[in-house]
Parts: C-alpha cells; sequence; structure tokens
C-alpha cells in the first residue's frame, strides 16, 4: 500500500513508525518535508519510507493521504494541495469536520476521520474513525483496534476525551509523589502506581459489558478506604471539574477554524 503523510510531527512519527513496525506488507511511506528533522530520521530509519521535496508530491506518489498538520494551518496547507478522485484520505485533524474537509480535498471523495494516539507505536490503542471503508480499518487495524463510530458528534466525544491524558497522568505522578512524601522510595512509587492503574484498567477491559458504576460498587465496603476516598474526592468537586472540562472541550470541536 502507497500511503503518503502531510504533516510529519509527533502522531505522524509515532503512526509511521507503528506501521513500519508492524506486520503490514508492501508498505511505501512518502513523507512531506515538514518537519525536516523528524521525516530525515523516519527515512534513515526504514527502508520503504521517503522524504519528498514538496506535498504534493507526497499526494501525487501516494494513494491513501494521512493529513496530520495542525488545526489552524491546515486550510491553508489544503487549498495548496491538488487531490484526485482515486485518493482515500484520513484526516487525523481534530477541528475540521467532514463537511469542510470534504470541499478541502475534491475531489477525493473516500474521506475518513480517525483519532489515533501516539501509544500506536506499540500496535495498543484504541482509534476512533469516522466514515472508515475496508482499506482505512485494515490500514488501522495494524497500529491499534479500530473503533468505528456512526456520527461525527461521537467522533467528537471520544477525541475530547483524549484532553484528559495529561489530567491522568498528572494524577498518577500526584499519587506517586504523595507516596513518596510518605517514605516509598521514588522508582517503587512510581513503578506501584503505573501498575496498579494498569491491572485496574485491564480487568475493566475485560468485563462484558463494562459497567464503571459497577466497578465502584464492587471496590466501595462500607467504611472502606474506597468509600472514605470516593466521599471525600467527590465532596471537593473533583468529579464534576472533569465533566466541566470536558463539555468545555467539546464547544472547541463545534467552532469554525
Ligand atoms: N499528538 C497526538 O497525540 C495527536 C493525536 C491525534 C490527532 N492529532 C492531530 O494531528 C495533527 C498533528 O499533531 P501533532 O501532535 O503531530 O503536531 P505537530 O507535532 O505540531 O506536527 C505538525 C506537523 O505539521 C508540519 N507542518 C507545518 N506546516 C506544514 C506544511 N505547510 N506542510 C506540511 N507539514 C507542515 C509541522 O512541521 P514543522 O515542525 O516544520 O512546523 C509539524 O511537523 C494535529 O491536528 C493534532 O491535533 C494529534
Amino acid at each position: 500500500m502507497k500511503l503518503g503523510f502531510i504533516g510529519v510531527g509527533k502522531i505522524a512519527c509515532a503512526v509511521v513508525k507503528g506501521l513500519c513496525t508492524s506486520s503490514m506488507h508492501n508498505l511505501t511511506v512518502k513523507l512531506s518535508p515538514r518537519n525536516e528533522e523528524n521525516s530525515k530520521e523516519l527515512e534513515k530509519k526504514f527502508p520503504n519510507v521517503d522524504r519528498l521535496e514538496t506535498n504534493q508530491l507526497v499526494l501525487d506518489q501516494s494513494a491513501i493521504i494521512f493529513l496530520a498538520v495542525r488545526p489552524n494551518a491546515s486550510k491553508d496547507i489544503l487549498r495548496t494541495l491538488k487531490f484526485s478522485v482515486d485518493h482515500v484520505v484520513i484526516s487525523l485533524i481534530p477541528f475540521l469536520q467532514l463537511s469542510d474537509l470534504a470541499k478541502a480535498v475534491e475531489p477525493a471523495n473516500r474521506i475518513s476521520r480517525a483519532v489515533p494516539l501516539p501509544t500506536v507505536v506499540t500496535h495498543n490503542c484504541p482509534i476512533p474513525v469516522l466514515n472508515s471503508n475496508e482499506t482505512v480499518t485494515e490500514i488501522l487495524g495494524y497500529i491499534g483496534q479500530p473503533l468505528l463510530v456512526d456520527d461525527e458528534n461521537q467522533l467528537h466525544a471520544l477525541w475530547t476525551l483524549t484532553g484528559f491524558i495529561a489530567p491522568f497522568y498528572r494524577l498518577l505522578g500526584e499519587l506517586s509523589d504523595w507516596a513518596t512524601s510518605n517514605g516509598v522510595r521514588k522508582t517503587i512509587a512510581n513503578q506501584y502506581v503505573a501498575d496498579m492503574f494498569q491491572s485496574l484498567s485491564l480487568s475493566a477491559q475485560k468485563i462484558r459489558p463494562i459497567d464503571f458504576n459497577e466497578l465502584v460498587r464492587h471496590a466501595t465496603g462500607p467504611n472502606g478506604m474506597n468509600e472514605q476516598a470516593g466521599r471525600e474526592v467527590s465532596k471537593k468537586g473533583a468529579h464534576e471539574a472533569y465533566t466541566t472540562a470536558a463539555d468545555n472541550l467539546l464547544k472547541r470541536f463545534l467552532q469554525d477554524l
């Protein structure tokens, strides 16, 4: 498959590394010249990856085009490019809605929007996809677990959740720091926190259907530690802070670029 990338930043690098280390056969990757350092590094690392001189050359030599530039620059960049009707487009750009995207990549008409995360380098990442097709689902399946959504509202809601990666790590960091300040060695505290949350997520993942309220009930005994911590955290409004932040992030998907 002939894949091309417009924009070679953090997420494109992760996707390319994930694909090139996957079991995918007959893969060729053409990269836009920017970011120069990233595209040169990928070209050096993988024999089937080439950095081209212009964005248009990437389109001309590829069948499937990943769009991985920042939202604010996206419309200007796309305006300079000539797509063909045969191109399959996979946009990773958050605030560029399908209707605007469709106009920007005309006459291409097989257009998907997807949300990979940098964890695709390990081939373990849920990837919400809107408007997928067989080709797109197959490609994304090499680097993660495609999750096909029915409409753009669902995609935006799931995309909103990706704004909680930093708060999640912050929570882990705070709990680890707290343990360290109570005498636990830093390496042990970090390991324990990372492993504890990983094992909790893993067991939640295995339940069908997943029911977080049930998991809370199961972990909350009368006068138990989880009951006390849960009550104190709720009283401080911490949980509400998360849903309010999510509401505010979601609004960004509805504004014009
Ligand atoms: N990071 C994530 O986890 C993630 C996940 C899903 C979706 N996304 C979305 O994917 C897009 C890229 O994210 P990112 O984190 O990879 O950002 P990034 O690291 O800033 O990458 C953006 C890339 O676009 C390049 N660029 C700028 N102008 C260009 C042009 N005219 N032609 C070609 N490339 C150009 C930049 O090159 P220079 O460095 O030379 O300016 C940079 O390499 C964003 O829309 C982001 O919201 C990101």
